[in-house]
C-alpha cells in the first residue's frame, strides 16, 4: 500500500509572515487528516517561518519541503541554495519542475545531478516531469516522460528509489485550469512506473509514489485520486488557500479509502 502524498508547491507566494500565518491556520485543520503524508513547500526565504509554525504545533506530521535546489554543494553562485542548507531545514524538495526548466533552464543532466545531491544529503527528492502541449498534440506524451525519467534518474541505485516521489505534471495543465483526464493521467503514470519497473524491477517500482499535479482543486480530486496508479497530487493555486488544500486531503484519504 502506497501512502498518497499531498504536496503544496506554492511557487513564489507568501511573505515569511504570511506563510507562517497560513500554516497556524492549516495545521488544526490537518491533525485529523493524517492518513495522507502532507507536505508545504514554500518559497527558500519563508521555509524558517514555516518550519516555527510547524513545531510550535506539537504532534503534528505536516512535512516541510522546498522547491529547487542548486547542482553544487557550495561555491560563487549567486542566489542559489544548496543541499547541505537544505538538509537543515527540510525534508523534500521538488526538482524538475517545467517552470526551472523552463525559465533556469534546467536540462535533463542536470536535474539528475540535483537528484542525487538530494539523495546523498538524506533529503527527498520529488521529481516532476511533464510533457508539452505540442509534444501531447505530436502523440510524444508517453515518450518524452519516459525519456525524462530515464534521464533524471541515470545512476541512482534502486535502494534509493524508495526515497523518491515521482509527478507527473503535463505543462499544458499546470495553472491553467486545463487539467488532464484522471484517465490520461493515469495511462501515464502507468507508462511512468512501467519504465521504473524496466529500470528496476516491478517489487522496487510498485512501492515508488507518483503524483498528478497541474490545476488540481477539489473539484476533480476526488476523480484524480480515485485512479489506480496516482498516489498523491502535487498542487500549486489551490495550495495557498486553507480550505481547499484540507478539502484535497481529505479527498485523497476518502478516494484511497483510507
Ligand atoms: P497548479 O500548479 O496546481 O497551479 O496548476 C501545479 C504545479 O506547478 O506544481
Amino acid at each position: 500500500m502506497r501512502i498518497p502524498i499531498i504536496a503544496g508547491n506554492w511557487k513564489m507566494h507568501k511573505t515569511p509572515a504570511q506563510a507562517a500565518d497560513f500554516t497556524r491556520a492549516l495545521l488544526p485543520e490537518l491533525a485529523s487528516l493524517d492518513a495522507a503524508e502532507r507536505v508545504l513547500c514554500p518559497p527558500y526565504l519563508a521555509i524558517p517561518a514555516v518550519a516555527e509554525a510547524l513545531a510550535s504545533h506539537k504532534g503534528t506530521t505536516v512535512k516541510l519541503g522546498a522547491q529547487n535546489v542548486h547542482t553544487d554543494l557550495q561555491g560563487a553562485f549567486t542566489g542559489s541554495i544548496s543541499a547541505p542548507m537544505l538538509r537543515e531545514m527540510v525534508e523534500y524538495v521538488i526538482v524538475g519542475h517545467s517552470e526551472v526548466r523552463q525559465y533556469q533552464g534546467d536540462t535533463d543532466a542536470q536535474i539528475n545531478r540535483k537528484v542525487k545531491i538530494l539523495l546523498d544529503h538524506a533529503l527527498k527528492p520529488i521529481l516532476a516531469v511533464g510533457e508539452s502541449l505540442a509534444q501531447r498534440q505530436a502523440g510524444q506524451a508517453e515518450t518524452v516522460v519516459r525519456d525524462q525519467i530515464r534521464a533524471d534518474l541515470e545512476g541512482v541505485s534502486a535502494d534509493k528509489l524508495e526515497r523518491i516521489v515521482v509527478a507527473y505534471e503535463p505543462i499544458w495543465a499546470i495553472g491553467t485550469g486545463l487539467s488532464a483526464t484522471s484517465a490520461q493521467a493515469n495511462d501515464i503514470i502507468g507508462a511512468i512506473r512501467h519504465t521504473l519497473t524496466e529500470l528496476y524491477g516491478a517489487s522496487v517500482a510498485q512501492t515508488v509514489r507518483i503524483q498528478y499535479g497541474g490545476s488540481v482543486k477539489p473539484d476533480n480530486m476526488r476523480e484524480f485520486m480515485s485512479q489506480s496508479e496516482i498516489d498523491g497530487a502535487l498542487v500549486g493555486g489551490a495550495s495557498l488557500n486553507v480550505a481547499d488544500f484540507v478539502a484535497l486531503v481529505r479527498l485523497a484519504i476518502e478516494a484511497k479509502n483510507l
